[in-house]
């Protein structure tokens, strides 16, 4: 069975530049069979976090929380592509990951970072290390940083130097092998 991977997005912003790395990602994972979902928080307009999705009765929870609920439970792992807001995470990313939570449980969350200029977002990656830790999920080494986003791909969405083809096959290797080890041992057992 393919692994499903999810590429979480960060931004609802309009101009936002992180849809570019996560269809490059998307690719890179095609080309490994992946079945891939992309979350884009835009597609969801989601508020605030007032209840958690377990905290709806039984089918009375928006349908967009449903339709995530149900997109990362299936998934095998996830790859989040985090821009950096005030050397932090963008509140977009951490509110709709925050409706959720055993449904990350044991499984791998791979980090990728960028920004406008040349730090790729690394203050907010250190932080999505332990943001997604809580959330109960472990992260691969190797984070995949993007710097001068609004340049890094051409407008065929292929990078603009090796350098990011250089670094994406050890950071795709690392995940795969968290995510096809850690899917083996779920189907095993889970600690209670
Ligand atoms: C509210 C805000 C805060 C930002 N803070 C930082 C920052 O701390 N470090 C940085 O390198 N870039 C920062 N930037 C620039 C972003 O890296 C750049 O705008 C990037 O494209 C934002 O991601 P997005 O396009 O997906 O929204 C900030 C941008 C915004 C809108």
């Amino acid at each position: 069975m393919p692994l499903n991977i999810s590429i979480i997005l960060s931004s609802v912003r309009e101009k936002s530049q992180g849809i570019k790395a996560a269809k490059y990602l998307s690719e890179k994972c095609s080309e490994r069979k992946f079945n891939v979902t992309i979350i884009d928080p835009k597609e969801y307009n989601l508020p605030l976090l007032d209840k958690m999705f377990k905290e709806y009765p039984k089918g009375t929870a928006p349908e967009g929380l449903e339709k995530l609920h149900e997109i990362l439970t299936s998934s095998d792992g996830y790859i989040i592509v985090t821009g950096e807001y005030n050397h932090s995470l963008p509140p977009a990313l951490t509110n709709l990951m925050d409706h959720f939570r055993e449904e990350y449980f044991f499984k791998p969350a791979a980090i990728t970072s960028y920004s406008g200029g040349p730090i790729m977002g690394m203050r907010s990656a250190v932080q999505a290390r332990v943001f997604l830790g809580e959330l109960g999920m472990v992260t691969p080494r190797m984070i995949l940083g993007i710097p001068g986003i609004h340049k890094a791909f051409d407008s065929e969405g292929k990078p603009a130097d090796d350098v990011i083809n250089s670094k994406v096959k050890k950071f795709l290797d690392e995940f795969e092998w968290y995510a096809n080890a850690l899917k083996e041992a779920r189907s095993k057992s889970m600690p209670g």
